[in-house]
């Protein structure tokens, strides 16, 4: 350990003398803000005054911690701002971290004002953190308490930048110590040394040669300092035109800023190059389809009229390519010029028929809704169901009655368009008023009398007749009943008591008395009578010319009551 240590001493020593020309020991840590600090080994107690004289024994100076009464001791300012946690500035350069994070920071202590921890340095003890980062000992160790650490040194640095040896277009780096030697980085673009002695900085080569655009991109190389080169698609194309990019596709001329169409029509995009879109109106819309042009309009179905010419046609609005058929008034059926068409609605049909049963219908033609309703024969009245119907018709209506007053009128059933005539009792006839009409029955026509009775027809409304029997008869004449029979006039007996009496028969009213024998005399008993007187026995006297005087009378009366007879006949 010890024999190493003397070796590194040894090296360092001779690098740094090549370096300054004076006699330095201490390891480099790194370059900051101008000036070089160093590690050294210190001897005895980690005090500022240790401190302090460690890095001046070996040719530095002692930097200040940062700035503020705690930092602010005899020390000089080198730019370390951190007073709070001293020497992180370093240990982020040398790691990238905090003090208690880097290794190469353990056991180095840097000077404090004299006034802090009665003189301590503060330093890192790495071994004390027990793997906290922020504790006492991580950065600021009391120094006072520890021996034989190392003390933080600085001196100023050589920058190799100035003068500057690079070229125009290339970025000058100082190198850490001890180096001197400059490092000189060509800008973005440029390609070279970056020496201004040497092959200095020139446009870097076509970026277009390692092609880093997209196959439907035109490539450009860009003047330094761009390394890129610019793609840029290719017409039709849209897109950042790299190959690893979004390259380029086919513009969407559908896309809805660019839209050309119609809100009713189909976007169809026209592939690259060509950058227009075809648009198709939709279903039941016609036109070019375009914004700009004649869009798209509602195909107006009617135009090929699909009606029927009876039917009144009403476009359907698009999507629909039909039309509605709807047939005028008076009409039915499904309007369509090939379907059903529009037929007269025939309102006679049964459903709708407005007709008496016992009327006829008669459809009105088109545009007519109804219909013509006529009684049959035989009936009357307006033919409507809902009306006055068809009743029959009354043919015995006082003003038609075609029957003779004295006949009684029975109207037939319809269809029968006459009446029955019937003569009233005691009438007889056709009972028509312009026939025979009705006359008084003649009931002596069926004689109903005896042969020697009168007949007397009695007037209307009687049907029978009057018999009255001729003078000499008696009965009540009827040829049914007891007829008429000769009046006997023995029966009030006009002759004497020794009379026979002898009636006469009728028309004769009066009877013949004849004195019975042994008496004379008329034998009639009224006061112009002679009576019957009785007679002598012997011969015949002048009684005897009497009584054939009397005979002869007879014979001559009823002689003329025969002649009488025959004359009336
Ligand atoms: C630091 O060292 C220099 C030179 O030896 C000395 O002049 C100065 O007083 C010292 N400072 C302290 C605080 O010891
Ligand atoms: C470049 O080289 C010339 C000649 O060798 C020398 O004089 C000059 O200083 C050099 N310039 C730099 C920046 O090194
Ligand atoms: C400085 O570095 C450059 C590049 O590495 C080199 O070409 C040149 O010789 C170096 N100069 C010195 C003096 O080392
Ligand atoms: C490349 O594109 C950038 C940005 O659009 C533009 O400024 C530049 O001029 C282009 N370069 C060329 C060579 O076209
Ligand atoms: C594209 O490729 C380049 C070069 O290989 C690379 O630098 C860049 O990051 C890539 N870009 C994308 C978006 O992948
Ligand atoms: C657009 O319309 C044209 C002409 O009708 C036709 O040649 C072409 O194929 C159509 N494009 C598309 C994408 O349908
Ligand atoms: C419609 O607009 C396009 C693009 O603006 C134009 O090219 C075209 O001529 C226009 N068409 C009509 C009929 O105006
Ligand atoms: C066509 O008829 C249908 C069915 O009756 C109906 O829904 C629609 O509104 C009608 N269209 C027109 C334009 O009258
Ligand atoms: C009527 O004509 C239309 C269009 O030609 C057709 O689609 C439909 O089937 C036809 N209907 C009948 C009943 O013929
Ligand atoms: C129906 O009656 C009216 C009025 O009497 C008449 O003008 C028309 O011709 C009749 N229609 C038919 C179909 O008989
Ligand atoms: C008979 O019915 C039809 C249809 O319901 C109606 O229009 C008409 O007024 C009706 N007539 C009478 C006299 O009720
Ligand atoms: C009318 O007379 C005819 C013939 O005698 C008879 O058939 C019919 O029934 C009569 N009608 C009436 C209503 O009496």
């Amino acid at each position: 350990m010890g024999s190493r240590m003397t070796m590194i001493w040894v090296f360092l020593s001779l690098s740094l003398m090549a370096d300054t020309g004076a006699e330095q020991a201490g390891l480099f840590l790194t370059t900051y803000s101008g000036y070089d600090y160093f590690k050294v080994q210190a001897s005895g107690p980690m005090t500022s005054a240790n401190v302090n004289a460690t890095c001046e024994a070996a040719g530095y100076a002692a930097p200040c911690a940062g700035l503020g009464s705690l930092c602010e001791g005899d020390c000089v300012q080198t730019g370390l701002d951190n007073c709070g946690w001293p020497m992180d500035e370093i240990a982020k350069q040398l790691c990238s971290g905090r003090a208690s994070q880097c290794p190469q920071m353990d056991r180095i202590y840097v000077v404090m004002a004299t006034t802090f921890r009665s003189g301590s340095a503060c330093g890192v003890e790495r071994a004390g953190c027990s793997g906290s980062v922020t504790g006492p000992n991580c950065y600021c160790a009391t120094g006072n308490n520890y021996n034989n650490g190392y003390a933080l040194c600085a001196q100023v640095g050589v920058n190799s930048c100035l003068p500057n040896p690079c070229h125009i277009q290339a970025t000058c780096t100082d190198p850490p110590y001890p180096s001197t030697n400059a490092t000189c980085t060509c800008n973005a673009g440029y390609t070279g040394d970056g020496r201004v002695n040497g092959t200095g900085c020139s446009d870097i080569v076509n970026a277009c040669l390692s092609n880093p655009c997209h196959a439907q991109a035109t490539c450009t190389d860009n003047p330094p300092p761009a390394l890129d080169a610019n793609c840029t698609c290719n017409a039709g194309y849209t897109g950042d035109g790299r190959a690893n990019g979004t390259g380029c596709s086919d513009i969407n001329t559908c896309s809805k800023s660019s839209n050309p169409c119609h809100a009713q029509a189909t976007c169809t995009d026209n592939p690259a190059p060509a950058l227009d879109a075809n648009c198709t109106c939709n279903v039941g819309y016609t036109g070019d389809g375009r914004t700009n042009g004649t869009g798209c309009l509602d195909i107006n179905a009617c135009s090929s009229n699909p009606c029927h010419a009876q039917a009144t046609c009403t476009d359907n609005p698009a999507p629909a390519l039909d039309a509605n058929c709807t047939c005028n008034v008076g009409y039915t059926g499904d309007g369509r010029a090939n379907g059903t068409g529009c037929s007269d609605i025939n309102t006679c049909s049964k459903s709708s028929n407005p007709c008496h049963a016992q009327a006829t219908c008669t459809d009105n033609p088109a545009p007519a809704l109804d219909a013509n309703c006529t009684c049959n024969v035989g009936y009357t009245g307006d033919g409507r169901a809902n009306g006055t119907g068809c009743s029959d018709i009354n043919t015995c209506l006082n003003s038609s009655n075609p029957c003779h007053a004295q006949a009684t009128c029975t109207d037939n059933p319809a269809p029968a368009l006459d009446a029955n005539c019937t003569c009233n009792v005691g009438y007889t006839g056709d009972g028509r008023a312009n026939g025979t009409g009705c006359l008084d029955e003649n009931a002596c026509l069926s004689n109903p009398c005896h042969t020697n009775a009168n007949c007397t027809d009695n007037p209307p409304p009687a049907i029978d007749a009057n018999c009255t029997c001729n003078a000499g008869y008696t009965g009540d004449g009827r040829a049914n009943g007891t007829g008429c029979s000769d009046v006997n006039a023995c029966s009030s007996n006009p002759c004497h008591a020794n009379a026979t009496c002898t009636d006469n028969p009728a028309p004769a009213l009066d009877a013949s008395c004849t004195c019975n024998a042994g008496f004379a005399g008329d034998g009639v008993v009224n006061a112009n009578g002679t009576g019957c007187l009785l007679q002598p026995v012997s011969g015949a006297g002048s009684s005897d010319i009497a009584f054939f005087l009397t005979l002869a009378c007879t014979l001559m009366a009823i002689l003329s009551t025969v002649s009488e007879q025959a004359m009336f006949e």
